[in-house]
């Protein structure tokens, strides 16, 4: 038995197709903010996008930084609160760099919106988002996604770095819970 039930977990989007569409995403990053003269700074949001962000950053052909943003505004529910705290801040100034933002998925809106209110009233020169994913049927506030892995159905999702209650971040690939239980052995 592996460390997850696999008849309980439909796979959405394989490793393959994951790791396909990040180097995807990833040269058009390049491309993007080849001739800009500022540098750019990838800020990844803790803990679901550190999969996302470690691939990311590994198809992005520039001298770029990397710094991590504490946000919760979930506990373990699968709701979210729309009250977001910042558990743990940049370690280095943004003021005149490129940000880009990368989530693991914008399900409401409400966290980015916070987020880019947050990231504005520190002075970057420029603020853009990458989400591996986003669940258009949820969407509370429009918020601009610049770089967009996969739009998904209206359902909860685990794995690359999503959790099912803090657990099941390390699956290689997305997917959702199904039938009774949880999807690990207890
Ligand atoms: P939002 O504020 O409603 O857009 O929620 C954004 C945050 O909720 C994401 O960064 C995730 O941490 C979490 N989240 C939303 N949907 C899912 C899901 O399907 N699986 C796991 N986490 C989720
Ligand atoms: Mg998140």
């Amino acid at each position: 038995m592996p460390f997850y039930d696999p008849a309980k977990i439909e796979i959405l989007i394989d490793a393959d197709t994951l790791a396909r569409r990040v180097a995807e995403l990833g040269a058009r990053i390049t491309e993007d903010y080849r001739q800009r003269e500022a540098g750019l700074v990838l800020v990844a949001v803790l803990k679901g996008s550190v999969m996302f962000m470690a691939d990311l950053c590994r198809h992005i052909d520039l001298p770029i930084e990397l710094d991590f943003l504490g946000l919760s505004s979930y506990g373990d529910s699968e709701e979210t609160s729309g009250v977001v705290q910042v558990t743990q801040d940049l370690t280095r100034p943004v003021r005149g760099k490129h940000v880009l933002v990368v989530e693991d998925i914008i399900d409401t809106g409400l966290t980015m919106q916070y987020l880019l209110e947050n990231l504005a009233t520190r002075r970057p020169a420029s603020v853009r988002v990458a989400s591996l994913l986003q669940k258009p049927a949820r969407t509370q506030v429009a918020v601009p996604v610049d770089y967009l892995g996969f739009e998904i159905p209206d359902r909860f999702v685990i794995g690359y770095g999503l959790d099912y209650q803090s657990k099941l971040r390390n699956l290689p690939f997305i997917g959702v819970n199904v039938g009774e239980g949880p999807p690990y052995p207890d």
